[in-house]
């Protein structure tokens, strides 16, 4: 992985071509709603939702009531279109726009979400990067839900290669300290009408 392909101005790029019309987009956050629920997140949860972007995963959680939510991400203007779209509510959100492989939280969360950044992350070097800063972004028995694309999903995305994970694979990523507790499988289906297999996974941090 090249920092240039991880750049903010690549993502800020990518966001100004729009958000509803980007591959990823979904109206509503059904699979990452459902593994919440599956995993037993509650309201009082402290949420990062890692890579948010535009996502409506915020709108969701607000609209469920929960008071502490952080919506993390490399493209400030990726998190502009969630911001305008929330107007007022906006202010109810953390926004923290930074690289999650340079990050150094100042403090944990409850819950970790990644729907669809993970997966970009390719080189093993920057997956223990990864892999540290989740550690030290969460709470002894946090959950964690990952999104990525899955064996037969697309090998590619935005331009960037991507890796591609089934739950095992994913799990073994994650590594001991980190228990799957449900996965499915989601066919999401890109605004151009492009069938995308995933791979949905929740995690329980052991200690
Ligand atoms: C495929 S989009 C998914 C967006 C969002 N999770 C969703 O489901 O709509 C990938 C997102 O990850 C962000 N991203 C990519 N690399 C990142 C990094 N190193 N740190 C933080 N965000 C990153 C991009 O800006 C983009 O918003």
């Amino acid at each position: 992985m090249s920092a240039e392909t991880h750049s903010a101005a690549h993502w800020d790029d990518v966001y100004a071509h729009g958000d509803t019309t980007r591959s990823w987009f979904q109206d509503q956050p059904h699979s990452s709603l459902r593994l919440f629920d599956a995993a037993g997140v509650s309201p009082h949860d402290g949420v990062i939702d890692v890579g948010g972007g535009a996502s409506t995963l915020v709108d969701a959680l607000l609209a469920r009531r929960f008071t502490d939510i952080t919506v993390l991400d490399i493209s400030a203007a990726g998190m502009r279109y969630a911001q305008q779209r929330l107007g007022p509510d906006a202010q109810r959100v953390q926004w923290l726009a930074t690289d999650v492989l340079s990050w150094r939280p100042l403090r944990t969360y409850q819950v970790w979400h990644d729907r669809a950044v993970f997966h970009f992350v390719t080189a093993s070097r920057a997956q223990q990067q990864y892999l540290q800063t989740l550690h030290a972004a969460t709470t002894p028995h946090a959950v964690a839900v990952f999104g990525c694309f899955a064996p037969d999903g697309p090998e590619q995305c935005s331009g960037l290669p991507v890796a591609r994970y089934n739950a095992e694979g994913l799990a073994s990523k994650l590594g001991q300290g980190w228990t799957l507790i449900t996965h499915d499988r989601q066919e999401h289906t890109t605004p151009g009408g492009v069938v995308q297999p995933f791979t949905w996974a929740a995690f329980q941090r052991q200690t």
